[in-house]
């Protein structure tokens, strides 16, 4: 780290294809050449790559023996195929053992630019997860693998007021980035966790989603979806600072519990407050379960008191958990229909009757359009 140039093995044993990317690439990257599997993985020893393009055709290794060896090695360097078409079936089982994406040739300039960008990008988003987790780990005393890190986080709310404070204390990183580039993170570290409990996982995708459908029948103005995109994929961050064991519970909560579980809203405005976002974003953190008869948690705020946001989450949230497999014993998955005819029964009370109309109109109209299908989102 430390070096903001990205750095890329290619890996290629003829000419033209290594020649089209040094060109490409040598303006904005570090570049090291392999021309076989032998080449490679002597200089995956000596150098800490971001990514490695790898073409499937080598004198030596397969390139997916090549691939199994890269990963077994460097689980977290990014890794995209180039491939010609005959190829197609080697790139997609290349995919399954953790590349990226694939390239076709002859190269498209535009497109090899702009995968390579992003997959630089996802690496080093990985990388500063990893320090800011090993970090975690540090501050609570352990020499930590990554899944310490977020159990202790969960564990010990009082050390999010410490991770505060390390956000806001590396600030040669808070000039040089943009807001948006934390959000990105945080992101990142949500589905990381949301990793960890595989009936949780993409949760925040699909309420962002569900939320983003309400938001077009609604005619909100850009800048609200753009915060009710943000506030959908940060609504639950709060519960980081929740225990697992009773987040995961699959019976339902005793009164204690509830307690704790009820306070995700605030921990979760704890956790973004150096972000500095804006009013309406921190609002569906704060207000994604209050009820329309101000039944809710935890400021017991009623109908439109709030901004339309949290509104409009409190559906999409409702709406993942009631057609979601989610293993809970006390719950049956209903179908999407179900779905909204609980949502008709709960609307003026736990639901805001404008919400719920939108929602329902678009399943009742427009079902064919939109993708319903939670399982699609998984790999969002
Ligand atoms: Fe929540």
């Amino acid at each position: 780290m430390g070096n903001h140039r990205g750095t890329i093995l290619i890996v290629d044993d003829e000419a033209g294809p290594r020649d089209s990317l040094r060109m490409i690439l040598k303006v904005n990257y570090n570049l090291h050449f392999a021309e076989n599997g032998e080449q490679a993985l002597d200089l995956l020893m000596a150098h800490d790559f971001d990514l490695i393009t790898l073409d499937l055709k080598l004198p030596d290794l397969t390139g997916l023996e090549l691939l199994k060896e890269i990963k077994r090695q460097k689980p977290d360097v990014e890794v995209i195929i180039i491939t010609g078409h005959g190829d197609l079936q080697s790139s997609m089982d290349a995919m399954k053992l953790g590349a990226s994406s694939y390239l076709l040739k002859p190269l498209n300039i535009g497109e090899a630019l702009s995968l390579v960008n992003q997959a630089v990008k996802k690496k080093r988003q990985i990388d500063r997860l990893k320090e800011f987790l090993t970090e975690v780990g540090q501050i609570v005393g352990l020499n930590t693998e990554i899944g310490e890190g977020i159990r202790k986080l969960k564990e010990e709310p009082s050390l999010l007021e410490k991770v505060k404070r390390m956000f806001v204390q590396s600030p040669q990183e808070m000039e040089d980035q943009k807001k948006i580039n934390y959000f990105d993170f945080i992101r990142n570290l949500i589905e990381f966790v949301e990793k960890e409990d595989p009936y949780a996982s993409g949760h925040s995708s699909r309420v962002n989603y569900y939320s983003n459908l309400i938001a077009c029948k609604l005619n909100l103005s850009d800048q609200e979806k753009e915060e009710l995109q943000i506030g959908a994929y940060l609504h639950d961050i709060g519960k980081l600072g929740i225990d697992k064991r009773v987040l995961q519970k699959k019976k339902k909560y005793t009164a204690e519990e509830a307690k704790i579980i009820k306070r995700h809203p605030s921990i979760g405005i704890s956790i973004v407050s150096p972000l500095k976002l804006s009013p309406n974003i921190l609002s569906v953190i704060q207000h994604h379960h209050e009820f329309y008869d101000g039944g809710g948690y935890p400021d017991s705020c009623k109908g439109k008191d709030l901004s339309i946001l949290p509104r409009i989450v409190a559906v999409a949230d409702a709406v993942d958990a009631m057609i979601s497999d989610y293993p809970y014993e006390y719950r049956k998955v209903l179908s999407i229909e179900e779905a909204v005819e609980e949502l008709r029964a709960c609307s003026g009370t736990q639901f805001d009757p404008d919400v719920v109309s939108a929602f329902t109109q678009i399943i009742e109209n427009e079902k064919d359009k939109v993708i319903l299908k939670s399982s699609l989102f998984s790999s969002i």
